[in-house]
């Protein structure tokens, strides 16, 4: 088929009539959006003369990622939650807001609620032999540099197999295992003490998974730690850093990598005395530095649902 019927007036009032653009019931802005990208769906549809066998094979796709609850998982796998990161980014050099830890992607797999504790929280409550100890700590420091008290910092990451508690297909992890929440006291310090994470695989029979193997991709992060950083005085942070040394950091399905979020991984001793399960372990100092609000707001607070526990 070579037909083009895009242009034609039937095709176009059917694509009104069918978001009821000219209409004055519904929402606006929902009725702009939709318009606009069932009108880009029509075309590409009619411009690459997708087939009805094409067209409902990717109907069924949507229903199995609904099904297997995976288009939060698939919509970075897709670069979409990059390109968002892209553009705060713009936003922000655009309106000279300069400085800061960089953004990157929340991902999909954070979980609300997890025990605040003051300045230092132990992350790992469930035994994990494949997992070394690992401390996370740093200072929260506002545009002034100044040490932020009062900062609540939140952490997760995934366990030794790459799986997140709450998530985790096995069902092994206690609720908020590997999810650490702390208050800055007036030093501005947090320290996470923790296990070293792996880096998480898309389920391998989950609908992203299937998308990503059409496209000839793998769906792999490296190992990494995710954080939101939340202050009544200055905007919140949402980011993460890999693991130095991961084969994966430029090669991450979710596109995350950055390169001022990669800190050196040292080796201490003297973990003992501070309840870790050996004496020596890795050490990551990650400091934590927050951007002002614009026009007393956090103009990029990013509102989506979340899990909670
Ligand atoms: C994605 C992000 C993560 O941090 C993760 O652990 C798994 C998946 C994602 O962007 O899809
Ligand atoms: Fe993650």
């Amino acid at each position: 088929m070579s037909v083009k019927v895009f242009e034609d007036k039937e095709t176009q009032d059917l694509l009104k009539a069918a978001t009821n653009i000219d209409g004055a019931q519904g929402n606006p802005r929902f009725k702009q959006i939709l318009h606009r990208l069932l009108s880009d769906l029509f075309k590409a549809i009619d411009d690459l003369d997708i087939t009805p066998d094409e067209f409902w094979t990717g109907v069924n796709y949507l229903n199995k990622l609904g099904q297997d609850g995976e288009a939060a998982l698939l919509a970075p796998g897709l670069g979409l939650e990059k390109l968002l990161d892209i553009r705060m980014d713009a936003e922000d050099r655009q309106a000279g807001l300069e400085g800061g830890t960089p953004r990157t992607i929340e991902g999909p797999l954070y979980v609300a609620g997890a025990p605040v504790k003051d300045g230092v929280a132990r992350m790992d409550i469930d035994p994990d032999p494949d997992a070394g100890p690992l401390v996370i700590h740093g200072t929260v420091t506002g545009p002034d540099g100044k040490p932020v008290a009062g900062a609540l910092v939140e952490c997760w990451h995934a366990n030794s197999k790459g799986f997140y508690s709450h998530f985790d297909p096995t069902g092994a992890q206690t609720e908020f295992n590997l999810r650490g929440a702390v208050r800055t006291g007036p030093d501005g310090k947090y320290e996470f003490r923790t296990l070293m994470p792996v880096g998480y695989g898309c389920p391998p029979q989950g609908a992203t998974q299937q998308l990503l193997n059409q496209l000839g991709r793998h769906g792999n992060r490296p190992a990494h730690v995710h954080f939101f950083v939340t202050t009544d005085t200055f905007r919140k942070l949402t980011t993460q850093f890999n693991i130095e040394g991961d084969p994966l950091i430029w090669d991450d399905f979710a596109y995350a990598t950055r390169e001022e979020l990669i800190p050196p991984v040292t080796e201490k001793t003297g973990g003992t005395a501070l309840g870790l399960k050996e004496d020596t372990y890795k050490d990551i100092e990650f400091n934590l530095s927050l951007t002002p609000l614009v026009h007393g707001k956090d103009n990029q607070l990013v509102h989506r649902v979340r899990a909670a526990a």
